[in-house]
């Protein structure tokens, strides 16, 4: 009996997939399609996949061709599956041409022609009209979202914001985007969503007025500074049935969801310590906006990002933090130490601009501790430590370039579908967040 084996995703299946399989099964006698998990997609970059891996298989199973599914998730398994089950042809499309010579030591490999003028991601084109995207402010993390825009389907940047058209204008020519405005209404006009990264203290009110006007926002952290405007903005989300997402990439990176799921597994016990630390250090006679007088310093500037484990892992009823402020010669903090008290887990927060440690994040459990080094905020491998040191653990997963493609992904995933909505930020963590920030300002000013 002649074996053939075969992978995809299959995503809206369609006549491409069909006539592929048909080839495929009529080269052997027995053909086994593998199809994708959605992690895996998401690890080699297909982050807007729209059918579950059910409805995929489902849908592979339907069309008659194959006699086994089995499920792909992760990138080394095709020479296990070759041996395992007997492979005598490996079949794929020919936009995979060359790519899998290597299991020629084990098989026939066969490229088919692919069907011209169809692909998923057209489909997920068509289906969903492109989300136009507009740029709030045109600084450097700006430059960097965009970067990572391009690898997200369903969504295109379109047009840029700046009070000042120049500058608005300047970074729209770099950046191809097709308008540059000075005019904010006019702007709305001309965008689905916006994504927010203009200084924090203006956050509130373009984030307020995108909503008002019904645009999707995908605001920088902190989003906000206080709790009443968090609430109110996500009251305001809610009302309208717009999406509204805190753009912290850590929270969506697939190497912290798993460091999450493992925590919360059990695997090291009763967790009773977060410690998180994000230093960088910024020159202090510089204009940079960390030394903005009223909103600077390395809490506002940082903690965002050390905030995140603590409130996925411990929660956000902790009682009024505790602040430990370190101020140079200039008006904001240079480094801060935050303590967080729980009913029973205690958390850290360590922030510099003019103070430097090692960013790391530990999380202390009753059985053992997890463990990410610097930058723990870039989470690729994390390790599970135990007593016996024989017993640690790695774990590793990618974070491709600057990171932000996965909370782009999730945003695109939230406007077009409404009934699956699901944010790995929830409204009271990031409400808890600007909380946080609120009474540290307090602090600071009742100290300065
Ligand atoms: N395929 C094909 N003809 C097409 C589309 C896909 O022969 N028009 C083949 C691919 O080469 C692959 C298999 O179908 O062998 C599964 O491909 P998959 O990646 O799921 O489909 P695409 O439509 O290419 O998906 P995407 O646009 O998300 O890359």
């Amino acid at each position: 009996m002649k074996k053939v084996i075969t992978y995809g995703t299959f995503d809206l299946f369609h006549e491409g997939h069909r006539r592929l399989l048909e080839r495929a099964k009529a080269l052997g006698d027995y053909l086994i399609v593998g199809v994708t998990t959605e992690q895996y997609d998401i690890q080699r970059g297909k982050m807007n996949v729209v059918d579950s891996l059910m409805r995929r298989i489902d849908n592979v199973r339907s069309c008659g061709y194959a006699d086994e599914i089995i499920v792909e998730d992760h990138p080394s398994q095709k020479i296990g599956d070759v041996q395992k089950y007997n492979i005598d042809i490996f079949v794929v499309g020919s936009d995979w041409r060359g790519t899998f010579d290597y299991l020629k030591e084990y098989c026939e490999v066969v490229y088919l022609e692919r069907t011209k003028d169809i692909s998923s991601t057209d489909l997920r084109i068509e289906r969903n009209r492109s989300i136009r995207l507009g740029i709030v402010g045109s600084g450097r993390i700006a430059e960097r979202t965009l970067s990572e825009v391009k690898f997200v389907s369903g969504i295109s940047a379109t047009s840029v914001f700046n009070p000042r058209l120049s500058s608005a204008k300047a970074f729209a020519d770099r950046f191809e985007l097709a308008r540059a405005f000075d005019k904010y209404e006019d702007f709305l006009d001309n965008v689905d969503g916006v994504y927010i990264a203009s200084p924090h203290e203006t956050h509130y009110e373009y984030a307020r007025l995108a909503l008002l006007a019904g645009k999707h926002v995908l605001c920088e952290k902190p989003m906000v500074l206080y709790e009443n405007e968090a609430r109110e903005l996500y009251e305001l989300a809610q009302q309208t049935g717009l999406v509204l997402m805190e753009a912290i990439k850590t929270a969506y990176a697939p190497s912290f969801l798993n460091l999450l799921a493992t925590a919360k597994s059990g695997r090291i016990g009763k967790i009773y310590d977060v410690e998180a630390t994000f230093t960088k250090l910024v020159p202090s006679d510089s204009k940079a906006r960390e030394y903005s007088p009223v909103v600077g310093g390395s809490f506002t500037e940082l903690a965002s990002y050390n905030l995140l484990p603590i409130v996925k892992l411990l929660g956000t009823k902790f009682n009024d933090p505790r602040f430990e402020i370190f101020k140079d010669n200039t008006e904001v903090d240079i480094y801060t130490k935050a303590y967080f008290r729980f009913e029973d887990a205690i958390a850290t927060v360590k922030t510099g601009i003019g103070v430097k440690s090692e960013g790391q994040l530990l999380v202390s459990g009753t059985r053992g501790y997890i463990q990410v080094k610097s930058p723990w905020w870039l989470t690729r491998t994390f390790e599970v430590c135990y007593e016996n040191p024989d017993d640690n653990e790695s774990f590793y997963a990618p974070f491709p370039g600057y990171g932000m493609r996965f909370e782009i992904a999730d945003f695109v995933r939230n406007i077009n579908e409404p009934a699956r909505r699901n944010y790995k930020l929830t409204v009271e963590e990031s409400i808890a967040m600007a909380r946080v920030m609120e009474k540290f300002l307090q602090v600071r000013k009742g100290k300065s």
